[in-house]
């Protein structure tokens, strides 16, 4: 099948890349001329694992092609995917759909025949109808279906994610947008993946609830995590505890600073936006929204409370920026929040990231870079772990004491046992976790506080 992609960010490239190594011919069109001169010349604008060598396999096979151009390029192709960006609208939170009407527009121009056109981008309910709309209005007589193909891909695992999904969901009105999207789709189906088919509204809620729940569940540990300090718990069996439920699953119950990214914020403020105009109460999603955001400036006081309640001219080296590992995407990245916040206390920040430091660039100000995460650590008065970059796993934890002025690391992601930091020397303070022997550092004592003292009257580690 030939097919378009319109918008090579995360999505459109591996999409792309992905649908091409399926076997069809595809074509990926931004208008960053940039992004493509350089994905011409073999050079990924984005890392990702695998993606290079993905792209260059299926340039060789001609299968996969880039473009400035889209009129040229959407001439004589069966389906074209819409993956440009839809970010927060400024103001109100609502999805910004300017990208996704504008290339509509252009698409409509430049079709010449029969075609799918399909929104891969997450958009609102209700944003298909338009697509369609606007498409019946600028080519009246063309014979177009407008179909929803949410993506669920993560990234850093995009590939893989996209190759092997849990289900693909295809929101058709149409049984021509049906059958074009089962043969796009044929080699993941015959390999057992579920296709979701529903109506075109359905699907784009379901994209949606899907990130709304994934962020009630990161949030939910979180609290529990808040809970285990309060009450001498350990999150991380929490978790286990209730993860091996398979009502609950084990998946995203990792208690950490809160959740960022390119997809969770913007999506949850979305949905709410969304239910706000269908006179709809979402509470629970706006509670996490609202949790989630307290929570990141949350983390920079537990780093300020490690170091005695004040950091004015101390040098904190940040491990880690993006918002996960194995990306360099800085879009809402908890570290943003909780280097602001250091920054608004006085503090000076050395930061290290494997790969997030040019897109960081852009974001945050005022930061030394370090060369690399042992650099970073030198002579500094604290250390703090913000993304579970694997590198940063194995890090010999002796090491990282000697390094550091004051031997003082606060683990934002749990990546170390308590005990043995300590033993290392370090004071160590991670997320709700109490472990006997080990002293965190902004606690007083090992000891789990007496169930029923008063909480005040308890010091948490790290609070
Ligand atoms: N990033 C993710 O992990 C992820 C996962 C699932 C869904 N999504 C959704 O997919 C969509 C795309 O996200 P992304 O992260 O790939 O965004 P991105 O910003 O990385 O990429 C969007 C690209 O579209 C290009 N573009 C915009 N308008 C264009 C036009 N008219 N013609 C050609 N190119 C145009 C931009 O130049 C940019 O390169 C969003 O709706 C997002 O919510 C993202």
């Amino acid at each position: 099948m030939r097919i378009a992609v319109v918008g090579s960010g995360y999505v459109g490239l591996v999409s792309g890349a992905c649908l091409a190594d399926f076997g069809h011919t595809v074509i990926c069109i931004d208008k960053d001329a940039g992004k493509i001169e350089r994905l011409e010349q073999g050079i990924m604008p984005i890392f990702e694992p695998g993606l290079a060598e993905l792209v260059a396999k299926n340039r060789r096979d001609n299968r996969l092609f880039f473009s400035t151009d889209l009129e040229a390029s959407v001439k004589g192709v069966e389906a074209v995917f819409i993956a440009v960006g839809t970010p927060s609208r400024r103001g109100d939170g609502h999805a910004d759909l300017q990208y996704v009407f504008d290339a509509t527009r252009e698409i409509a121009r430049a079709l010449d025949g029969p075609c799918v056109v399909i929104t891969k981008s997450t958009v609102p309910v209700g944003t298909g109808d338009e697509v369609e709309r606007i498409l019946k209005e600028e080519r009246p007589e063309l014979e177009v279906s407008v179909v929803s193909n949410p993506e669920f891909l993560r990234e850093g695992a995009a590939i893989n994610d996209f190759k092997r999904p849990d289900r693909i969901v295809v929101g058709a009105e149409d049984q021509r947008g049906r059958d074009v999207l089962a043969a796009i789709y044929r080699p993941l189906y015959l390999n057992q993946a579920p296709l979701v088919f529903t109506g075109r509204r359905t699907s784009e809620l379901i994209k949606y609830a899907a990130n709304a729940f994934l962020a009630t569940k990161i949030t939910f540990i979180n609290e529990m995590a808040d809970l285990c300090e309060a009450v001498g718990a350990n999150v991380q069996e929490v978790a286990r505890g209730i993860g091996l439920d398979n009502r609950i699953g084990s998946k995203f119950l990792h208690a950490g600073p809160g959740y960022g990214g390119s997809c969770f914020p913007k999506d949850t403020l979305a949905l709410i936006r969304t239910a706000n105009d269908h006179a709809v109460p979402l509470s629970i999603v706006e509670s996490v929204v609202t949790a989630n955001d307290k929570r990141k400036r949350a983390m920079a006081r537990r780093v300020i409370t490690a170091l005695d309640g004040n950091v004015r001219g101390k040098t904190i080296a940040i491990l880690g920026l993006t918002f996960k590992p194995n990306t360099d995407d800085m879009r809402d990245a908890p570290s943003i929040a909780v280097i602001q916040a250091l920054q608004d206390a006085g503090a000076r920040i050395r930061a290290y990231d494997p790969e997030g430091v040019e897109q960081a660039r852009h974001v945050l100000t005022g930061i030394d870079y370090a060369p690399s995460a042992l650099a970073c650590l030198d002579g500094a008065d604290a250390a703090c772990i913000i993304t579970e970059w694997d590198e940063f796993r194995a890090l010999d934890l002796k090491d990282i004491a000697r390094r550091l002025g004051a031997p003082i690391l606060i683990d934002l992601r749990n990546i170390f046992r308590p005990e043995e930091a300590t033993a290392a020397g370090l004071a160590y303070s991670s997320i709700g976790r109490w472990a006997a022997g080990a002293r965190d550092a902004a606690s007083l004592s090992a000891a789990p506080p007496p169930l029923g003292a008063p909480l005040a009257a308890t010091k948490k580690p790290g609070a």
